[in-house]
This record gives structure tokens, C-alpha cells and sequence, in this order.
């Protein structure tokens, strides 16, 4: 019998008799892994990549060895997108013909990265990390300000397509935390009044200044340096004498 249940991020430890720890059937993405055709996202809808893409294409490729060219799927994926505006499955298979891959591989990369878009997104995609450190330091309240604002959940796009909210894990700036992403632009260590403040910009067209929003530079201290605050010791340091 559960005598009680407490949830830690996602896990949840259920004090019990047996002592069992068990974890939750997870969130994980609010965008699904499988492929399902739509009217915009089916293997008839059209696309090719333009020359000058396909110059670029090739120009990536070719900084790979010979035998190792399918090591170029990341990036000929990242350019599909950005012709396209998102990446329909014929853009997959187009990089798998080009790589000479079994689509399935070009699958497997695709919806394993958050960075792939397999759905439409609006002009201005947002992504809100809620990953335990920015979970820690207020991704909750970000996220809760951003559906309000937006007036959509994460999935989902806002009627007039100019906005789509995504759920998303870790995106490698915790020390900013909390953080979100639009389009290709972190803004960091933010405040429900400065997300308040980049989505209107952003509905104004206006692009705000990416980066910190408490006046860090990058992700040096706040205030003085609280350690490394004297000279590097010299070589040897703290080796024995007699050695
Ligand atoms: S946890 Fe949010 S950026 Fe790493």
C-alpha cells in the first residue's frame, strides 16, 4: 500500500511498504516521435532544395572523408529547414537521397532533435526550457506567463501563425537560467517581466536584443569574482619536494 507520493521533477518516489521507486510515464516532448500525414506534412507534398542551396549542400558535404558523408546529415537537415521554414518528410527523404541513406537513419536523427521542427511553426517559434535548472530557477512561471500571453500550450500554434510555444529540454545555457529560445536567439536569465517584454517586441516585429536580461555580459559572476581571485599557481604546484 502507498503511504504517501512525492514528485521530484519528473520522477515520482512513492514512500511504500516495498520501497519502490518508479518513474512517471514522462512528458518528454509535447511533439510526437512517430510521423503522421497531414495535408502539409505528406511524402507527395513538394521539395527540392534550391541551387544555391544545393552549392551549399555540396560545399558540406565535401568537407567530409569519402565513406563518411552521411556524418553531413545534421547539417543538410539544419538547411532544409531553413529553406523551408520547418522540415516536411520530403525534405528527409530528399537529404537521404542525397546522402545516400536508408530514410530510416535520416528518420532516427530527425525526430531525435528538439531542433527539428516536423511541424509547421510560427514566424516567431518560442521554446521554454524546463529543465531542472531552469525548472529551479522559474521556467514555471516563464512558461505559465508565455501561454498566457500567447494565449496557446506548448504544441500548439496561435491562430494568426505568428507564434508556436514549445516544451523543450535542456538547451545548454543553464548558468542563464531560466531561458528560452525564439528562433535561432537565446534570451537569458529572464523574469516573468522581461519574457512580458520580448514577446511584445516580438508582436511589434521588433527583434530584442539577445542574451542576458540582468546586465551579465555572458555567464561571468553578478557581482565580484567569489573565486579564482588570485594568480594561477606556477607548474609543480603542490607536488612533493623530493619528487
Ligand atoms: S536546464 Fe535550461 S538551459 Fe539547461
Amino acid at each position: 500500500m502507498l503511504s504517501s507520493t512525492r514528485k521530484v521533477g519528473q520522477i515520482f518516489l512513492r514512500n511504500s511498504n516495498t520501497r519502490n521507486l518508479q518513474s512517471t510515464c514522462c512528458a518528454l516532448s509535447d511533439t510526437l516521435f512517430v510521423h503522421r500525414d497531414t495535408q502539409e506534412n505528406n511524402p507527395d507534398v513538394h521539395f527540392e532544395f534550391t541551387s544555391e542551396n544545393l552549392k551549399r549542400a555540396e560545399a558540406i558535404m565535401a568537407i567530409y572523408p569519402e565513406g563518411h558523408k552521411k556524418a553531413a546529415v545534421i547539417p543538410l537537415l539544419d538547411l532544409a529547414q531553413r529553406q523551408h521554414g520547418w522540415l516536411p518528410i520530403t525534405a528527409m527523404h530528399k537529404v537521404a537521397e542525397i546522402l545516400n541513406m536508408p530514410k530510416m537513419r535520416v528518420y532516427e536523427v530527425a525526430t531525435f532533435y528538439t531542433m527539428f521542427n516536423r511541424n509547421p511553426t510560427g514566424k516567431y517559434h518560442v521554446q521554454v526550457c524546463t529543465t531542472t535548472p531552469c525548472w529551479l530557477r522559474g521556467s514555471d512561471d516563464i512558461l505559465n506567463c508565455i501561454k498566457k500571453k500567447l494565449n496557446i500550450k506548448p504544441g500548439e500554434m496561435s491562430a494568426d501563425g505568428r507564434f508556436s510555444l514549445s516544451e523543450v529540454e535542456c538547451l545548454g545555457a543553464c548558468v542563464n537560467a531560466p531561458m528560452i529560445q525564439v528562433n535561432d536567439d537565446y534570451f537569458e536569465d529572464l523574469t516573468v517581466k522581461d519574457t512580458e517584454e520580448i514577446l511584445e517586441d516580438l508582436k511589434k516585429d521588433q527583434i530584442p536584443k539577445a542574451g542576458p536580461r540582468n546586465g551579465r555580459f555572458a555567464a561571468e559572476p553578478i557581482g565580484e569574482l567569489t573565486s579564482l581571485k588570485g594568480e594561477p599557481p606556477g607548474p609543480g604546484f603542490g607536488v612533493r619536494s623530493d619528487l
